[in-house]
């Protein structure tokens, strides 16, 4: 089998085939892979039929891999064994859709707003692995967008302006935007605000990138409404359709994303009637982003 990664799009996102991720692969192509996602920030495979040790032992050889934030959420029995596959799915611990008002359900309609994943994590995510294994028929595709592109396409001016900026972030802020729900004060103070750079460099690639996401709600020394209409700004302008890949999921695809320098956000489809069930593994990265543009400076 020879690995082979095709562009899918004009600006970032490559599709990998002649590789089987259910079997240990040797050193030469587990750095291709690496060289890949560090290039296109969004891979795709097509056609992997992994289970969730599969999956585990394929992401962990990217780096320590991080829990779901979901399990806070108090009262709930996990449908999944392993606490490295977040549960990306409209499904209970039976297997039954979740109904409207589900605390779960509601908390994972956030997922609908652009973000990248675990920002609201002193050290955040560095990996995002997706596996679909039950697709509706119609919707729940995920975008993505690339934020080294946008960073490339802002006037000068602002991005002297964003310079060494600072957002706070937090899990309970991007929830909030979408869904009124109890959240009671321990599971708040589990996942308490922190701070992330508003631009920084892609370790990757060297290339300069947005760090964006619906979790951040202010920015260190602009008023309230300043840093949210900042904020505002910058997504709508990085997730202006030039930027953006929309994926149509196939049963059997994996996708990996890098969120230091992309965003994503899963479109709607009838999650009371149809299953989707995805599961996913996340990369820890090794610092803050605070930490790392201080150890580059
Ligand atoms: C995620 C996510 C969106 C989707 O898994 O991190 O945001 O389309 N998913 O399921
Ligand atoms: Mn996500």
């Amino acid at each position: 089998m020879t690995l082979t990664v095709e562009p899918v799009h004009p600006l970032f996102v490559g599709r990998v085939t002649g590789v089987d991720l259910r079997r240990a692969l040797d050193d030469a192509t587990f750095a291709t892979i690496e060289a890949a996602i560090d290039r296109h920030a969004v891979l795709i495979f097509p056609g992997q039929a992994i289970d969730d040790e599969q999956q585990i032992a394929f992401s962990a050889r990217f780096g320590p891999l991080e829990g779901a934030a979901k399990a806070i959420l108090k009262g709930n029995t996990p449908r999944l064994a392993r606490r490295e596959i977040a549960d990306v799915s409209n499904l209970d611990e039976d297997n039954r859709l979740l109904g409207e008002t589900d605390r779960r359900r509601l908390y994972s309609l956030g997922n609908r707003l652009w973000h990248t994943d675990a920002s609201f994590r002193k050290v955040p995510a560095r990996y995002s692995l997706l596996s679909a294994r039950v697709i509706p028929p119609e919707g729940g595709e995920t975008e993505f967008a690339d934020l080294r592109a946008a960073y490339d396409a802002l006037p000068e001016t602002t991005r002297r302006r964003l310079d060494g900026l600072v957002a706070e972030h937090s899990i309970w802020h991007s929830r909030g935007l979408v869904a009124k729900f109890e959240i009671d004060a321990e599971e708040r103070a589990a996942l308490p605000p922190v701070p992330q750079v508003v631009v920084r460099t892609h370790p990757g690639s060297k290339r300069r990138t947005l760090y964006l996401a619906a979790h951040a709600f202010r920015v260190r020394g602009l008023s309230e409404a300043d840093g949210a209409a900042l904020l505002a700004d910058l997504t709508e302008f990085a997730t202006q359709p030039r930027f953006v890949y929309t994926h149509r999921w196939t049963v059997g695809d994996l996708v990996m994303w890098d969120n230091r320098c992309t965003m994503h956000r899963g479109r709607a489809y009838d999650d009371t009637r149809y299953r989707r069930d995805m599961h996913r593994t996340t990369v820890r990265d090794h610092a803050s982003t605070l930490d790392q543009v201080a150890a580059s400076a």
